[in-house]
């Protein structure tokens, strides 16, 4: 009832295109549903969040409260301190190998602006830009905010989710203007390898495409797995624009503190951008980015061990559930088990599954249909292992009863 006015006074009021042509996120929606549960008392097993369950380091915490003492709380320049900027340059070179120079940095406000930032500087109605698909689900509506058209570039289960140069050139047409690559992935965990990368870089180049690459997870891989950076490659740069956050690395998802680096043209142009928008990224936060760049890494490496053994966990323990399947993640914080053998009437497809765990059991998780791929489930194990154990139990016993 609610919602029909709602959708009534806003057909009234005539939204701008733009604004009509996305949706609210669908993983905000299911925080939301599970939130409510919570709120009445219930025990939820939440699956759903996408963001590290640890607090933010005592360093970082410490140099926004000093930011706060030493009065910086006045407007910044709208790209950033050049100190954090100069900083994010030195860190990304000693982490992963790049080299770039401030003016070829700007500091936004999170990974999701800055990747927004980037598409609205760059496409123009009608431009493609090709994404690797299972995708993380605010790309498509970015681009289609920009006027652009997104096209998926498949990967798949059987070659576990990799994304290959020769899946996007299938699909590349003259109208491509850039091309998406997020490794690790949200929601697959996939990692693509420097050799893929690389075969990806040389493409985007031959055909004058961008490519942006969403580096967000890039200190959280598992095993053999090394952060890597497209940027390492030598020569990448003229095409290149990497997305940075301190979101997940730093645990600092609320602080909302991301970077851009790009040739000097992008980055002028997303201060532009940020100069008629959202003017600098919060003063005080960005001291805690500088402080994250310029601190000890102690802790992420502490959480990467965390979240290593939890992985490891929740994989044995999806593995165990008769018709689930579930590719190993090699990076990020995410499992994405194939639950379709578990379909029947009532439970056509996984916004179904999600619907039902919900309900019966109190486990949250993201439905596949939001990242592009139905008959999957996201599952986080940024949540501890008792947490992730009474979730498995509750998974185990709704999948034996699924019918
Ligand atoms: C793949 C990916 N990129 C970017 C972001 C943006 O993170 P933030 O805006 O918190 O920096 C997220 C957050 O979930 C993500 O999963």
């Amino acid at each position: 009832m609610e919602q029909a006015t709602a959708q009534k006074s806003a057909e009234a009021i005539q939204l701008a295109d733009a604004v009509n042509r996305i949706n609210v996120s669908p993983t905000m929606a299911v925080l939301q549903e599970a939130e409510k549960l919570k709120a009445q008392g219930i025990d939820v097993a939440d699956f759903g969040p996408g963001e590290p369950d640890f607090p933010t380091p005592e360093h970082i915490k410490r140099a926004v409260i000093k930011a706060l003492d030493d009065n910086k709380t006045k407007y910044t320049p709208v790209a950033g301190i050049l100190p954090l900027r100069q900083a994010i340059c030195d860190w990304h070179k000693a982490q992963l190998e790049s080299s770039y120079a401030p003016t070829e940095c700007v500091v936004n406000v999170g990974g999701k602006h800055a990747i927004f930032n980037a598409v609205c500087a760059l496409i123009n109605p009608g431009d493609e830009v090709i994404i690797g698909a299972p995708y993380w689900v605010s790309y498509p509506d970015m681009v289609k905010y920009a006027g652009g058209v997104p096209v998926f570039a498949e990967t798949r289960e059987n070659d576990a989710f990799m994304l290959r140069a020769s899946e996007i050139e299938k699909v590349m047409t003259p109208k491509t203007k850039m091309v998406i690559a997020n490794s690790p992935s949200n929601p697959t965990g996939a990692v693509i390898p420097p050799n893929e990368f690389a075969r990806i870089e040389d493409l985007c180049k031959r055909r004058g495409v961008w490519l942006l690459s969403d580096e967000c997870y890039s200190h959280f891989v598992y095993k053999d797995a090394k952060p890597f950076s497209v940027a390492s490659i030598p020569g990448s740069k003229d095409r290149l624009i990497i997305a940075g956050s301190f979101s997940k690395t730093f645990a600092m998802t609320g602080l909302r503190l991301g970077y851009i680096l790009a040739p000097k043209p992008i980055v002028d142009a997303i201060a532009k951008l940020q100069s008629q928008s959202t003017s600098n990224p919060t003063s005080i936060i960005q001291y805690a980015g500088l402080e994250a760049m310029r601190g000890s890494m102690d802790s992420v490496h502490e959480m990467l061990t965390e979240y290593a053994r939890r992985r490891e966990h929740i994989l044995n323990g999806l593995r165990a559930i008769p018709g689930i399947t579930c590719v190993a993640p090699m990076g990020a914080f995410y499992v994405f088990p194939n639950v379709s053998a578990h379909f029947n009437p009532k439970m056509p497809d996984t916004t179904a599954v999600a619907k039902q765990l919900l309900e019966r059991e109190h486990v949250a998780v993201t439905p596949g249909e939001a990242f592009g791929a139905p008959g999957y489930l996201r599952l986080s194990y940024a949540t501890s292992i008792d947490r992730i154990d009474e979730g498995l139990r509750r998974l185990t016993h709704f999948f034996g009863n699924a019918a």
